[in-house]
């Protein structure tokens, strides 16, 4: 039986690796962590992470060739295939801060398998890496290695979260870099007999390491752009009368370019998008290629603006101030289907309404309040200008308020923000949510997820992002 360890039970780790024990069920899977609670929570009905169809495979396979444990060592010992899906965040300090990749845990996680391992290992990258990574793995593990041969491939993950489970057992391709030595071909076949068992063979790619590694960066970073480029496109729309939903069904229309991500929004977020693409630009820097990394830098700004533009456009509308107002936001996570909100754009939004002294009252089906308290009480990181993170002011914390309900939380305010594309913000019953507002009550629809004509004859002064103004917005100061 092979066996196989995946070091990381995270949002990557959980469900790739459940999706595996369910296709291979010769196959036994290990999914270790350092995190207890974490383990513990995948070994109970409450799974740590909200993701659509996960507790289904995970049922089916837990206990049989399904394992999640602590005991990181016993099972790296053990294992033949040995995937790495440890968290590879930005660097907020030192050397690269604000744009590298922080190795440490892809390294402490390398160093231990070398100290551990006593048979042959094929070491795969899960975690999205620096182009180059694998060689300092394998300097890692070969300095250290008793004559152990090791074989480090790279196979990075394009799953996107609230759709794992569908993208797994359907992915558009599995993408797998390996040397091109007899061994590493060997292994690089290993690794494609095990997606094979699910996933035709055409759609599984193999590489040289360092295509497949920086792959996953340009790949994250084209999907990113075509947001921003949309996102911009929607700015113009406001100031010209264009509607940006019309614009982009238009331009999808052309095979060349193709329909998908192309949805106007208050910005991009997740653990992924801005990370991946702030590592290219400072490899491109790295590299002695500033033009490259100032092009990728500015989907970032432009993604930046749009937040910015969104808070701006609120605050311009509702007579130049939120002071003491109440903003009802409803969505919290950085898209629907998940309770993610790593880099989520209502964290900026929301602290842009509290900088005017706005009284927020938020809710999200998926987002706890502790969560919420957590991500606001930090300052965001400023990657131009590295410092170290401050904390809020308690005073600012104290204006937020978290609700189990989008009526409760919208109960007495003077406008809504919509943040998030949760379906269930398509059927509220906006009448009743507008007798229970302040007047004139606002709509600003960040998701472009409500029916604008019918909130306008209830009564509501609406803005959607890119669609063509309210009168009352028009003659309100321009928005820059
Ligand atoms: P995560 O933070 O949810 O999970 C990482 C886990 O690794 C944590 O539970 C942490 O405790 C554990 N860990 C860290 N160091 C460890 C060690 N030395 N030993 C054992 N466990 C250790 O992160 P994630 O979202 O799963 O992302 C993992 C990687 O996958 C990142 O590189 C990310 O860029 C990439 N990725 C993420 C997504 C996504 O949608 N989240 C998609 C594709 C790729
Ligand atoms: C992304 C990539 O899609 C995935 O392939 C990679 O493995 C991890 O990073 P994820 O971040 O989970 O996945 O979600 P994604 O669906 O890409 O959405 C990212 C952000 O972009 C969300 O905030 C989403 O709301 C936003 N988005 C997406 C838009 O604003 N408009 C769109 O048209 C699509």
């Amino acid at each position: 039986m092979v066996k196989i360890c995946c070091i990381g039970a995270g949002y990557v780790g959980g469900p790739t690796m459940a999706v595996i024990a369910l296709k291979c069920p010769a196959v036994e899977v290990v999914v270790v962590d350092i995190s207890v609670s974490r383990i513990n929570a995948w070994n109970s009905d409450q799974l740590p992470i909200y993701e659509p169809g996960l507790d289904d495979v995970v049922k089916q396979c837990r206990g049989k060739n399904l394992f999640f444990s602590t005991d990181v060592e016993k099972h790296v010992y053990e294992a033949d295939i040995i995937f790495v899906s440890v968290n590879t965040p930005t660097k907020t300090r030192g050397l690269g801060a604000g744009k590298a990749a922080d190795l440490t845990y892809w390294e402490s996680a390398a160093r231990m398998i070398a100290d551990v391992s006593k048979s042959d290992k094929i070491v795969v990258e899960k975690s999205t890496v620096p182009v180059k990574t694998a060689e300092a793995i394998e300097k890692i593990l070969t300095h250290n290695s008793k004559g152990i041969n090791y074989q480090i491939l790279s196979n990075p993950e394009f799953l996107a979260e609230g759709t794992a489970i569908a993208d797994l057992f359907n992915p558009d391709r599995v993408l797998i870099g390996g040397r091109e030595t007899p061994d590493g071909k060997k292994a690089v076949q290993a690794l494609k007999d095990i997606y094979a068992q699910w996933v035709p063979e055409d759609r599984i790619i193999t590489t040289n390491l360092w295509s497949a590694e920086l792959s996953k960066l340009a790949a994250n970073a084209f999907l990113a752009q075509r947001i921003s480029s949309v996102n911009a496109i929607s700015a113009l729309c406001e100031a010209t009368g264009a509607n940006i939903t019309e614009v982009a069904y238009s331009v999808g229309k052309d095979s060349r370019i193709g329909p998908k991500f192309l949805n106007a929004s208050v910005g991009f977020g997740g653990s992924c998008f801005q990370k991946d693409i702030l590592n290219l630009v400072y490899i491109c820097e790295c590299n002695g290629l500033p033009e490259v990394a100032n092009y990728w830098k500015q989907v970032i700004k432009i993604n930046d603006y749009q937040k910015s533009r969104f808070v701006n456009r609120v605050v311009s509308s509702m007579f130049n101030t939120v002071s003491g107002k109440k903003i009802a936001v409803l969505g919290f996570a950085f898209k629907k289907d998940t309770g993610d909100t790593r880099e989520t754009p209502a964290i900026d939004v929301c602290k842009g309404l509290l900088g005017d002294k706005a009284a927020i009252s938020i809710y999200d089906p998926q987002v706890t309040e502790d969560q919420i308290q957590r991500d606001l009480s930090l300052n965001k990181f400023d990657w131009d200008h590295p410092i170290h993170l401050q904390p809020m002011s308690p005073t600012a914390v104290k204006q937020v308020s978290v609700s189990w309900d989008a009526y409760e939380a919208t109960k007495g305010a003077h406008a809504i923000c919509i943040l998030t594309e949760w379906d269930e913000f398509k059927e509220l019953d906006y009448e009743r949510i507008y007798d229970n507002m302040q007047k004139p009550a606002f709509l600003f629809d960040g998701r472009n997820v409500i029916d604008l004509e019918k909130l306008r004859a209830i009564g509501f002064i609406v803005y959607a992002i890119g669609k063509p103004l309210d009168p009352w917005l028009k003659d309100m100061p321009a928005v820059a």
